[in-house]
């Protein structure tokens, strides 16, 4: 009793200080549910970035990852973004550095570069034209070259080859999102067995066995979009467990399974109730990309925004 009482007044002091700073707080999908609940905004990768550029707020509360927040940043260069906990780092944006790209692009002068947005801002600054996994078949697909290096992760490379005859080319050879790949296919078969009518719909970040076993393959909001719009009742649920709360509460009387429980992004549930009340208090940690960085792996965002209406 005496923590809800606390909690609902950390509620109303994030809510005042939001008011008296001019703040917003966006929120990915896997966020907590409580931190999801208070944020002005929720979605995937592509709709936050689009969101950073739309706001008319001083302060981005950013709660997400920080190559999502790094991207409100290269968006916004007037703003201040700030990340609740600075620990929030997505390991598979950290398993591609510049200077492996820049191996790869002597190796292949002609290709073009297409990073997916889960990269570090000084490799996006290398890129020809960002991705996200609701858009990277269009990107890959709407590119002049017919070679592309694409990473970091390679079950998204296979999705993007599956509508393209263009030559997608990893870099690195096997980038993963370990919450995704240990989605394994033993685990979609024993989630059918025990719910025979529901629907497959999985992020293409899983694997390619479980990617090609799905009925649908989907962003996070590209998922709940589908089970608002589809008939069907059930549905087998591939991806981080946090877009459960996002589809129960917008697909209320449906039922939502999780293909494994133990699909969890440990950075993504950094970001707490407590944590954003001291960050609009003290208004940081602020985000910065390098002033070097910014206009190029600006060029290649915006790219990727021109294209992807
Ligand atoms: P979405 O853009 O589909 O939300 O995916 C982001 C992400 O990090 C998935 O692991
Ligand atoms: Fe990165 Fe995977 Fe977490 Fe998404 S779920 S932020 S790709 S580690």
């Amino acid at each position: 009793m005496e923590m809800k009482k606390e909690s609902i007044e950390r509620v109303e002091k994030i809510e005042r200080l939001k008011r008296d700073k001019n703040a917003i707080i966006l929120a990915h999908n896997y966020q907590r549910a409580e931190v999801q609940d208070i944020a002005e905004f929720v979605g995937d990768s592509l709709e936050l970035a689009r969101k950073a550029m739309e706001t008319t707020s001083d302060i981005i509360i950013f709660c997400g990852v920080d190559f999502m927040a790094e991207t409100a940043a290269i968006l916004n260069p007037d703003k201040k973004v700030i990340i609740p906990d600075a620990g929030a780092i997505c390991p598979m944006a950290q398993q591609l550095f510049a200077d492996d790209l820049l191996v790869a692009k002597r190796e292949y002068p002609d290709a073009e570069v297409v990073l997916y947005v889960n990269t570090l801002a000084e490799s996006k600054a290398l890129a020809d034209c960002i991705c996200t996994s609701a858009n990277a078949q269009e990107i890959v697909d709407a590119m002049d070259a017919s070679t592309i290096l694409f990473g970091p992760d390679h079950n998204l490379a296979y999705h993007a080859q599956k509508t393209t005859s263009k030559k997608i080319i990893s870099v690195p050879e096997h980038g993963l999102c370990p919450s995704h790949h240990q989605i394994a296919l033993e685990d979609l078969i024993k989630a059918k067995e025990a719910h025979p009518g529901a629907k497959i719909i999985v992020h293409p970040e899983c694997i390619p066995e479980v990617q090609d076993h799905a009925d649908y393959i989907a962003s996070t909001s590209g998922m709940v979009r589908i089970c608002k719009e589809v008939k069907d009742a059930e549905f087998l649920i591939g991806t981080e467990v946090g877009l459960l709360h996002r589809l129960e509460k917008e697909a209320p009387g449906k039922k939502f399974y999780p293909i494994s429980t133990t699909a969890v992004c440990p950075q993504m549930k950094m970001h707490t109730l407590e944590k954003i009340e001291v960050a609009l208090e003290k208004e940081k940690p602020e985000v910065v990309v390098k002033k070097e960085i910014m206009g190029p792996a600006r060029k290649a965002i915006e790219r990727m925004l021109e294209i992807s209406q």
